[in-house]
């Protein structure tokens, strides 16, 4: 199965916060708001084809039909900065199961390092969101689906604010079953594997370390 191309999500509301997180003077009190709401407009995006099943409930008035989620809803952070995403989805769908996975890329050779993975029991039969602001060399997000694919999920979304090219065509190689919902496709990665223009270390900038 092949995805399609990389769904980006140029409403303005979500162009409008990404700016104000690309600013090097925005504060992480600041950056986390706006990465919180533009986590919401990618999530809102990224989830118009979940199905739903029809429930039977009651009003005050009457008897009415409704809908559920037809699957169990998870949402995987690759920490750190994934959290600041899986913060604001989280509220959206409460009954969402949050899994985790700590990935740290080496400093010079961007290669993925996991060091933490925690994962429900669900993972087969649900709807899966994989949550990372930043898509560079495309290292972490592979690792986390393949990860996550071993473990037994089918059914995986990837979220991003900010796509390079190359993490794209990697993630594309590696999983092209995958569609991804992403806030922008930046020029490239500078020679420290660091995507520009960018908006620098996305887990710094979050927490202010
Ligand atoms: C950053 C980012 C992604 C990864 C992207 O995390 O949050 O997880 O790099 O790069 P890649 O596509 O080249 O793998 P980092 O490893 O710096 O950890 P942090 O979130 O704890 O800062
Ligand atoms: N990780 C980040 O936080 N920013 C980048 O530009 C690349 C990887």
């Amino acid at each position: 199965m092949s995805a399609p191309q990389p769904l980006v999500v140029t409403h303005p509301l979500a162009q409008i916060h990404l700016t104000a997180m690309r600013r090097k003077e925005t504060p992480p009190g600041q950056f986390r708001w706006h990465l919180h709401r533009l986590a919401e407009i990618l999530f809102t995006v990224a989830s118009r084809g979940l199905e739903t099943a029809e429930v039977t409930i009651q009003t005050p008035l009457a008897e009415t039909e409704g809908q559920t989620f037809a699957r169990p809803i998870v949402l995987v952070p690759i920490l750190r900065a994934g959290l600041g995403l899986s913060d604001a989805i989280h509220a959206l769908v409460p009954e969402a199961v949050v899994a985790h996975i700590g990935i740290a890329r080496c400093e010079e050779t961007a290669q993925p390092r996991p060091y933490y993975a925690k994962l429900p029991v669900v993972l087969y039969e649900a709807d899966v969101f994989v949550l990372d602001p930043m898509l560079a060399t495309g290292g972490s997000a592979s690792f986390t689906l393949r990860q996550l694919k071993n473990a037994g999920a089918e059914r995986l979304t990837f979220i991003s604010v900010v796509s390079s090219p190359q993490g794209l065509e990697a993630l594309h190689e590696t999983h092209p079953d995958v569609p991804v919902v992403t806030a922008a496709i930046d020029e490239g990665l500078n020679e420290n594997f660091y995507i520009v223009p960018g908006l620098g270390d996305a887990g710094d900038r979050c927490f202010g370390t």
